[in-house]
């Protein structure tokens, strides 16, 4: 019997992941374009500043060197005005030649309060020092230098000037300045000025040349001054004596001077001297300020984008989690409808199953005794009504089964050892191509529930198994205890938290498609060929889990494989099981049985299958009749009970006062299915015995022979 599974499960609502990963994105490149943006602005504004340290250095390089050569133009024009005295004073000395004690006091008061001038003496038309400031230079020659060679040139200027040259007798370079001595319209000698650029030092030396040099340079190369003496490494000028000859007075440029730091310099010639003040600042020192905004900008920059990226993420986190819950909770509503619909299924079926057997009860029974009364020719028919009959019987088990309203024993049963007693069976059902192993946990708890059923479950599984490995593969069987909290019982609405024993069977098969897994629970649902299957396996399972009130969970992916996980709840009483029916008792007697059963047919049926066999049968046809009979003088021997009917009485509670009214009376149930209700008051652990519908005569007169027997 099967049902295909053509109708298709609605489609689900899909959790709301991809939508969250899209805005991740978004959030991410928006805050990744606005940091690069930062970035970008930062970078500008520390270049802007950049630009604006050195434009302030080079314009105060200039500057220094336009103060300079000013004060040194000022400084040279003192000193040809003083050479120019001289030379007016000459003729009424007496020329070169005159008396010395009468050039001395006029040299020398020329010379005090000049303290740039180290010297001032006196060259004859021969170029002999005749008169001067310095004593020991008095009777040296002067015809070595330029100054004498050019006395005459009629092209050269007034004041005549020298290639500055190490002094003699002092510290630092001099150079000399000239004028020519004339009489009479002929040049008859010179004054000459010995110039000391150390004298400007301490001038030069109170200013701040930023880690620079301030020098005072001679057209032919010659340094007269530098200060300070020493920076670092020796500063090269040979940019700006390239610049001054090609004609450029003054000037700046940025760069490397020689292989020596990057330096801003710029420079300034004195009119008519051959001097050139170059100044040289540091750029390094010059953006120094700006080097100390850059660092506490980039750490002001550094702190917003960390705060910023905190931000973001933790906004991200939120939103994460929201997302995260949206899905748990879709996930949630998810399973709590696929638990409703199963168990709206499990219903219906079972309501039409309990009917069911109720009818098959009687069509077994009728078709039992017409057996031994029809003809020989009638009897084949009479079978197959019962064969038909005990299939149909079958049925109804599995749908009782998935509906939760088998009857179930429930004792402690020790799964590890169930297990390993199925070995020889399931190898046997699975076939040499498929390989088991077995798992089994020292020390498992032992679990509540009824033993035939584990192992139904096990084989039911096993054939689910070899049926999704046609090519062979691997089975196995593992066992576990395992403790459920309250996160995993949120997730799944039909288990409590709590212990559990495991038990779970995986194979390398070819798995089910999330469609097929979602339904594989239903009665009926199989993808398996007509005749196949009947899609009843997985849905007793599943209802002998949920009725022990355990869990059943599938693990399953195309091409892998699946685990199905049978959760049993741990046996915390410790129930005795009950010892299996003696099938070689005798079925007549002649004991009187208290039949208690609301269903006219059954009851009618059963009255007649006992009296048959020769017992005393007195009907009741509820709780309160069966009472009152309890309560009455007639001898009883066993109490026959539905366990549920109509009315305020249960079969429980008709047995509990048989055992009190009644003390040593024999009670057995019957019934088509365990209403849960009623399996939480623990019927099977009263240790009662219990005969589950439909049932045959035989099996009936049977269980109560044995029953009285023992
Ligand atoms: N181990 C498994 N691997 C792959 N698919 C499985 C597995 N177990 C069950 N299924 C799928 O679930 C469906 C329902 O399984 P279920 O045991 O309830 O019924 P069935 O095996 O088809 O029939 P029956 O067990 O009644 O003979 C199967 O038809 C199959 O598609
Ligand atoms: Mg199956």
């Amino acid at each position: 019997m099967s049902v295909s599974n053509g109708e298709r499960a609605p489609p689900k609502a899909q959790p709301s992941a991809p939508s969250y990963a899209d805005l991740r994105r978004r959030v991410l490149l928006f805050a990744s374009l606005f940091c690069v943006f930062v970035l970008l602005v930062a970078f500008a504004g520390f270049g802007v500043l950049r630009q604006s340290a050195i434009q302030a250095a080079e314009k105060r390089s200039r500057s220094y060197s336009t103060i300079l050569s000013a004060h040194l133009d000022r400084t040279m024009n003192a000193l040809e005005s003083r050479l120019t005295q001289i030379g007016v004073q000459s003729d009424r000395l007496g020329g070169p030649g005159g008396n010395d004690a009468r050039w001395l006091p006029v040299l020398q008061a020329a010379r005090s309060g000049a303290n740039t001038v180290v010297s001032l003496s006196v060259i004859d038309r021969d170029g002999v020092i005749r008169h001067s400031t310095l004593t020991p230079l008095v009777g040296r020659e002067r015809r070595e230098g330029t100054i004498y060679q050019s006395l005459d040139a009629s092209t050269s200027p007034e004041i005549l000037t020298e290639t500055p040259s190490p002094s003699e007798f002092h510290d630092g370079m001099i150079m000399p300045f000239a004028r020519r001595l004339i009489s009479n319209g002929r040049v008859v000698g010179a004054v000459v000025a010995a110039f000391s650029a150390e004298s400007l030092r301490d001038f030069y030396g109170s200013i701040d040349a930023e880690g620079g040099q301030i020098r005072l340079l001679h057209e032919s190369g010659v340094s007269l001054l530098e200060e300070p003496r020493v920076v670092g490494q020796r500063i090269s000028v040979d940019r700006v004596l390239e610049s001054y000859r090609a004609g450029k007075a003054s000037g700046g440029f940025i760069g490397l001077l020689g292989d020596g730091p990057v330096m801003i310099t710029s420079y300034a010639a004195v009119r008519d001297t051959g001097l050139i003040v170059v100044t040289s600042l540091s750029e390094q020192q010059a953006l120094s300020a700006w080097r100390q905004e850059v660092l506490i900008g980039g750490f002001i920059l550094v702190g917003v984008l960390i705060a910023f990226g905190l931000a973001v993420a933790l906004m991200l986190r939120q939103l994460e989690a929201r997302a995260v819950a949206e899905t748990a909770l879709l996930q949630q509503q998810q399973r709590f409808a696929d638990a409703q619909r199963l168990e709206s299924l499990g219903q219906l079926t079972g309501g039409v199953a309990h009917d069911f057997n109720n009818l098959l009860t009687v069509i077994i029974n009728a078709s039992d005794s017409l057996l031994s009364r029809v003809s020989e020719d009638l009897r084949p028919r009479v079978d197959a009504i019962l064969y038909a009959a005990d299939n149909a019987a079958n049925l109804i088990k599995q749908l009782l089964a998935f509906s939760r309203r088998q009857a179930l024993q429930l004792v402690a049963v020790d799964v590890n050892a169930t297990v390993a007693a199925m070995d020889e069976m399931l190898r046997r059902s699975l076939g040499v191509r498929v390989e088991t192993e077995f798992v089994l946990a020292p020390n498992l708890w032992r679990a509540h529930a009824d033993r035939a059923q584990v192992e139904s479950a096990l084989l039911n599984l096993g054939i689910n198994a070899r049926d999704a490995m046609p090519d062979g593969g691997k089975l196995t069987i593992e066992t576990h205890n395992a403790h459920l909290d309250d996160h995993y019982a949120a997730l799944n609405p039909d288990v409590a938290p709590g212990d559990y024993v495991a038990l779970a069977v995986t194979d390398t098969g070819f798995g089910m498609t999330p469609d097929v897994r979602e339904r594989a629970l239903e009665p009926f649902f199989t993808t398996k060929e007509v005749g196949k299957g009947s899609g009843l396996g997985l849905s007793m399972v599943y209802g002998f889990a949920r009725q022990s009130k355990g869990h059943v969970k599938i693990y399953s992916e195309v091409g892998r494989g699946t685990t199905v996980r049978l959760y049993l709840p741990r046996d915390l009483a410790g129930v005795e099981a009950l010892p299996a029916a003696d099938s070689g008792a005798l079925e007549t007697g002649t004991e009187s049985i208290l039949l208690v059963e609301d269903d006219a047919q059954v009851r009618m049926l059963a009255t007649a299958s006992l009296r048959e066999r020769g017992y005393t049968v007195i009907e009741a046809t509820n709780g309160a009749e069966a009472i009152s009979v309890l309560d009455g003088g007639e001898h009883i021997d066993l109490v026959l009970t539905d366990v549920v009917m109509p009315g305020a009485l249960t079969g429980r509670e008709v047995a509990d006062h048989a055992l009190t009214a009644r003390p040593g009376v024999k009670v057995l149930f019957t019934s088509g299915y365990a209403d849960a209700s009623v399996m939480r008051n623990g019927l099977i652990a009263a240790g009662a015995r219990f005969l589950s519908k439909p049932y045959r005569g035989g099996q009936l007169a049977a269980t109560v022979r044995a029953l009285l027997d023992a």
